[in-house]
């Protein structure tokens, strides 16, 4: 039998608030529309240990832990669904909708936790080899944009969202030096405007995709 076509990995990241989840039920279902068979999960998470490791991350009284603690956590994670789910989905054709990867380790732990670029990719090299996501969809909002939608949203703000603004604009600068570096994977959507204009700019970024992919 012919080996089916590789899925595509999509990835979504942004700061807390930028509505990178909405969007990726928007996808959903436009890819939907257009027939492509795909899944959604997200990070840390998206397999039993991987949602564990969230929950001690993000649940869990807040137990201290250093970047470098967090770093290994949220890529044992990775680890985890990467073998449990990514990597079987992809290679059955099956597309992977990402609410956030390891854009947002070098952005969280990378920048805001001060370990560096370097020392992401180290790790991101060894637990994932060669896999990088085929696009990421960058949600920007400014800081205190982020803040207010969160607030808004109510309930206990978890460890990252109680991060001061200090760290959120590092986060913010460190996702978009990440789309300055890779341009070609990552695209930035200003995500202040209204939603219709958002899932515009998100319709008009997956159809010239599937137009080059379905080409390829
Ligand atoms: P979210 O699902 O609401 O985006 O929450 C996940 C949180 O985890 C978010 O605040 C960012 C944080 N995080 C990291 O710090 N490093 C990572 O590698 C990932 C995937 C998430």
């Amino acid at each position: 039998m012919e080996k089916p076509e590789r899925g595509r990995f999509i990835t979504f990241e942004g700061t807390d608030g930028a509505g990178k989840s909405t969007q990726g039920a928007f996808v959903e279902r436009m890819l939907g529309e257009h027939g492509v068979e795909c899944i959604r999960t997200r990070e840390p998470g998206g397999s039993p240990m991987g949602e564990a490791i969230r929950s001690l991350l993000l649940d869990r009284d807040n137990l201290p832990a250093t970047p470098a603690t967090e770093l290994l956590l949220v890529f044992a994670a990775r680890a985890q669904h990467l073998a449990e789910l990514i990597e079987p989905c992809l290679a059955r054709g099956t597309w992977v909708l990402c609410d956030r990867f390891t854009d947002a380790t070098y952005a969280y732990q990378g920048a805001a936790g001060g370990l560096g670029f370097d020392a992401v990719s180290v790790v991101e090299n060894w637990v994932q080899d060669d896999l990088r996501p085929d696009l990421t969809l960058v949600f920007d909002v400014p800081v205190d944009v982020g803040r207010a939608r969160t607030e808004h949203r109510g309930g206990e703000a978890d460890r990252f969202e109680s991060l001061n603004d200090s760290a959120k604009e590092k986060i913010r600068n460190a996702y978009l030096e990440l789309a300055a570096r890779f341009p070609s994977r990552i695209e930035v959507i200003d995500a202040t405007q209204s939603m219709e204009s958002v899932n515009e700019a998100v319709a008009g970024v997956i159809r010239g995709r599937l137009a080059r992919w379905r080409h390829a």
